[in-house]
């Protein structure tokens, strides 16, 4: 349908032009992790202040759907506070398992990843990025 066409378009965005593609310099976080299934990876680097997520950064390898995600990611959490960012987590884990999801923050172009909920084999991919910055916060 409509929507499945314009979430694919959404998706594959992400894909051909990632934002925040790169490597931050300075005392940034650096966070690597890999999708065992497939090996692919990714390096997140986060740049945390004052209880905000100041600026992010990832560079990595892997499928449309582990790269666009990271893309989206990093877009939604820079300049959100800490706090926020791991509520965004946990609202898209709950989108991946299928489940009815929070939506009073503003989640941008990360609702174009809910039919993956649909792919048990892609969900690792979809949330690589977000077990990145999940650790990257809360051990940082
Ligand atoms: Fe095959 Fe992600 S592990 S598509
Ligand atoms: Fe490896 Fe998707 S196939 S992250």
């Amino acid at each position: 349908n409509n929507l499945d066409t314009l979430y694919r378009q959404v998706i594959m965005d992400h894909y051909k032009n990632p934002r925040n593609k790169g490597v931050l310099e300075d005392d940034s976080l650096t966070i690597n992790m890999n999708n065992p299934t497939c090996g692919d990876r990714i390096q997140l680097t986060l740049q945390l202040e004052d209880g905000k997520v100041a600026d992010a950064k990832f560079e990595g390898e892997g499928c449309s759907i582990s790269m666009s995600s990271a893309s989206m990611m990093t877009q939604a959490i820079k300049g959100k506070s800490t706090e926020d960012a791991l509520k965004m987590g946990h609202i898209f884990s709950d989108m991946m398992q299928g489940k009815e999801y929070e939506d009073d923050i503003d989640l941008g172009d990360i609702e174009a990843l809910q039919g993956v909920s649909q792919f048990p084999a892609r969900i690792k991919c979809a949330t690589l990025a977000w077990k990145a910055m999940e650790k990257g916060i809360n051990e940082g």
